[in-house]
């Protein structure tokens, strides 16, 4: 069996200008989906998934959520003097054990992979997941979790994918599939935002990913590409041939939440995905025509 995958890496230190004025004072990570931050979504998923150390990358003006994954003494105090159980264990829950997570800032915003490598020495020698917030996938199981299952079988590098049109793919990461085993499809090559004429394939990267540490020398020689960033994608189109590489096409639904759109389009599913909302949210669309 692979060496388990026991860490996560969340990226975190974008600005967020997508949604100026809403990010100017708060990071983009914590904009609510329904009720819940978009950096709970994904640290769930990773706790989901048996992830115990959760390492993020973050930059200036995000200490706000350091401090979402803190006690919150005042309020937790006047909730518990008030008997406000059910708030009390929801502001609990988002509190990991001493120690589980850790913080390092990305001096430069030099891209992805630069923001990856810069979380190299908490992770070590030893295989990463990386999670991107703005990817919030809805499914019955999480992708991550799916992702390890398959994962414990194939080892390797390992990047989540779905099919996206043709106007999209210069968007994404995309990867020339071989080989098809269920969800499992090995990857031949992959591509950071290509043109659509030189795309291999449909198949674009979802924020999901699972790395060795070979990727992080790689990252470390700071090699430029699409738009002149770091990109996570080079180093690992760079071990084609020298270890396992397979996308996972995940079951679920993604939203594009660094989008406005998307972001939208997942408030109205995740309302709709939940007891206590559906109906009055199917109510209010049909006033919409
Ligand atoms: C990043 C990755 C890209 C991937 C995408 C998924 O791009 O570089 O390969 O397809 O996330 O959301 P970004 O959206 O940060 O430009």
């Amino acid at each position: 069996m692979p060496v388990p995958v026991r860490k996560a890496i969340f990226p975190v230190g974008g600005l967020g200008t997508r949604f100026l004025p809403a990010t100017k004072s708060m990071p983009k990570e914590m904009l609510p989906v329904v009720d819940k931050p978009l950096i709970q979504y994904a640290v769930e998923e990773a706790r989901e998934a048996g992830i115990e150390q959760f390492i993020f990358v973050t930059g200036r003006g995000k200490t706000a959520i350091e401090d979402h994954f803190d006690h919150a003494f005042e309020l937790q105090s006047m909730l518990a003097s008030r008997n406000r159980e059910e708030a009390l264990s929801v502001v609990k829950s988002t509190i990991p054990d001493p120690g589980q997570i850790a913080y390092t800032r990305q001096l430069d915003p030099l891209g992805l992979g630069h923001a990856v490598w810069c979380a190299r020495n908490f992770v070590g020698m030893e295989p990463v997941a990386v999670l991107l917030a703005d990817d919030l996938i809805l499914s019955e199981k999480g992708c991550l979790k799916q992702m390890i299952e398959a994962y414990n079988e194939v080892g390797g590098n390992m990047v989540a994918v779905m099919d996206v049109p043709d106007e999209d793919v210069s968007s994404y990461g995309v990867i020339a599939p071989g080989d098809v085993k269920d969800r499992l499809i090995e990857v031949r090559g992959i591509v950071e935002k290509p043109p659509l004429a030189d795309a291999p394939s449909n198949l674009a990267v979802v924020g999901r990913y699972i790395i060795q540490p070979k990727v992080f020398e790689d990252l470390g020689r700071f090699e430029r590409g699409a738009g002149g960033e770091i990109q996570l994608t080079d180093s690992l189109s760079r071990q084609l041939g020298l270890q396992p590489f397979n996308g996972y096409r995940f079951a679920g639904r993604r939203f594009d939440c660094g989008s406005k759109i998307g972001f939208l389009e997942a408030n109205i599913a995740y309302a709709l995905d939940r007891d206590d909302m559906r109906d009055d949210v199917s109510q209010i669309l049909t006033t919409f025509s």
